[in-house]
């Protein structure tokens, strides 16, 4: 498997992600997403919407806003609770993670000389507009969950949903934490895609239990190799302060450690956070949050499971998933196998030679008709070897490669095809040009 730092390398060097303000000499841990890393985030979101609410009738979407009343946060517990324990070491100013310090060896010499751990809470604040006053904190939201729970009011009644129905959202969330780093992985802007799915109390934990494996089964269908995703229980003692219980889905980000456990890190976590945050927020603001049972003529305070996964460590483990180094002939080729639904480019139009205009006209044709269906390029600019390998290392999926054979009416070998390169088998046909939609739509879409 390769390394983070592989991943970043071809990211940075295929222009799927960027160090974030390079020109300025970079931005600590924040990173902008290239030409290609849109095309994969946007594959990743969009496979996960239609699996969580446009394939389901029991699941319907929002999308909030960043910025809330600042008493949210308080009525969530995150003003009080949302906070790591931070240490400095005296002899070399570094500043660490009291409970995540991978080693006590100072730069300085000898081990750090380090302060009592002191609460540091993790939200960023600004002011809501233009004087600066205590009046007017405002927080950037460290999670999209609170968005729901205030909403859920809205929803329900807009949408006449009953128990057992879920909501899902998309979206930014901030956290200052004291050591991001590891590329993506953690980052102090980052994205998430969240689904409260909310239940009649005793209900819980069977849906906790089906959550569990339709997320972990959401993986694998992505192509997501088994071996490389785990189950983590999170011990009592250490629940956050809404939770009953939480699995976290681990992945083995970090491939090169010895110690196998340690390879492995939390892509997602599935919390059963009960009736906390719908109870909290009524208790704040003095409004119903429950359900009303038409059956039973009850008010049900239902409980809340919540499946909670990062966009950017999606990308990073779809992408560290994917890469393949792998020997072709006396040489070695690196290929991305992503999903052909996550895969940023599905096809590419290679001319096999760009001083033949007839072959260079129609392969613009091609591509220009191509695009109206699928994510196409169309690319010139070397020879076909160098171009397969190209675009291997993206991952697309199909090459197209049009030759004399098949523009020029007048030589003797003329068929009308082009030849057809699959990523994967590196197989190629030969199919007519007017049926290659066809073909391609066989492949990629049904
Ligand atoms: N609403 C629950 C919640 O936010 P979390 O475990 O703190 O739970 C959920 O975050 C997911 O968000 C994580 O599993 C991870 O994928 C992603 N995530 C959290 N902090 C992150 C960070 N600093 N950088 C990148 N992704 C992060």
């Amino acid at each position: 498997m390769p390394t983070i730092e592989t991943i970043a390398n071809l990211s940075k060097k295929r222009g799927f992600i960027f160090p974030s303000s390079e020109i300025y000499g970079g931005f600590a841990s924040t990173w902008d997403y290239g030409p290609l890393g849109v095309e994969l985030k946007n594959n990743v979101k969009r496979a996960w919407w239609k699996s969580v609410v446009q394939e389901r009738d029991d699941m319907v979407g929002l999308d909030g806003s960043i910025l809330m009343h600042p008493q949210i946060w308080v009525a969530s517990g995150h003003v009080e609770n949302f906070n790591d324990p931070l240490v400095d070491c005296r002899k070399c100013k570094g500043r660490f993670r009291a409970d995540a310090m991978e080693s006590l060896s100072c730069p300085e010499g000898g081990e750090h000389d380090l302060t009592e751990p002191r609460q540091f809470n993790m939200m960023f604040r600004s002011h809501y507009g233009p004087v600066a006053s205590d009046d007017n904190i405002v927080y950037f939201r460290p999670e999209t969950a609170q968005a729901i729970f205030v909403n859920f009011d809205n929803v329900l009644t807009t949408s006449r949903k009953k128990l057992p129905f879920g909501i899902a959202q998309i979206g930014k969330a901030f956290r200052n934490e004291i050591t991001p780093g590891n590329f993506i992985f953690r980052t102090r802007e980052f994205e998430q895609m969240e689904i409260e799915y909310f239940v009649r109390p005793g209900t819980d934990e069977e849906w906790h239990e089906r959550w569990l494996n339709a997320r972990e089964q959401w993986f694998f269908d992505l192509g997501l190799r088994r071996e490389n995703l785990r189950r983590y229980e999170h011990p009592q003692a250490k629940l956050s302060h809404y939770s009953k219980r939480t699995v976290d889905l681990l992945y083995r980000f970090f491939p090169e450690r010895t110690d196998e456990d340690r390879q492995f890190d939390e892509l997602e976590g599935i919390a059963n956070r009960t009736d906390f945050d719908l109870a909290q927020h009524a208790a704040a603001t003095g409004k119903d949050l429950t359900w009303f049972d038409p059956e039973t003529n009850e008010h049900v305070k239902p409980y809340v499971i919540e499946p909670s996964v990062g966009v950017d460590r999606s990308v990073l483990a779809f992408l560290l998933d994917a890469y393949v180094e792998e020997p072709v002939r006396d040489k070695k080729r690196t290929v991305l196998k992503l999903h052909r639904d996550l895969a940023p480019i599905k096809v590419a139009v290679l001319p096999l030679l760009k001083n033949r205009p007839e072959i260079v006209e129609l392969a613009k044709r091609i591509a220009a008709d191509l695009r109206k269906r699928f994510v196409t390029v169309y690319d010139d600019t070397a020879g076909i070897g160098r171009l397969y390998r190209r675009q291997d290392e993206i991952g697309t999926l199909f090459c197209v490669t049009v030759d004399v054979q098949c523009a020029d009416p007048g030589d003797e070998k003329y068929d009308g095809c082009v030849t057809i390169r699959a990523r994967d088998s590196m197989e190629q046909t030969r199919v007519k040009s007017d049926g290659l939609v066809a073909f391609l739509r066989e492949r990629l879409e049904d």
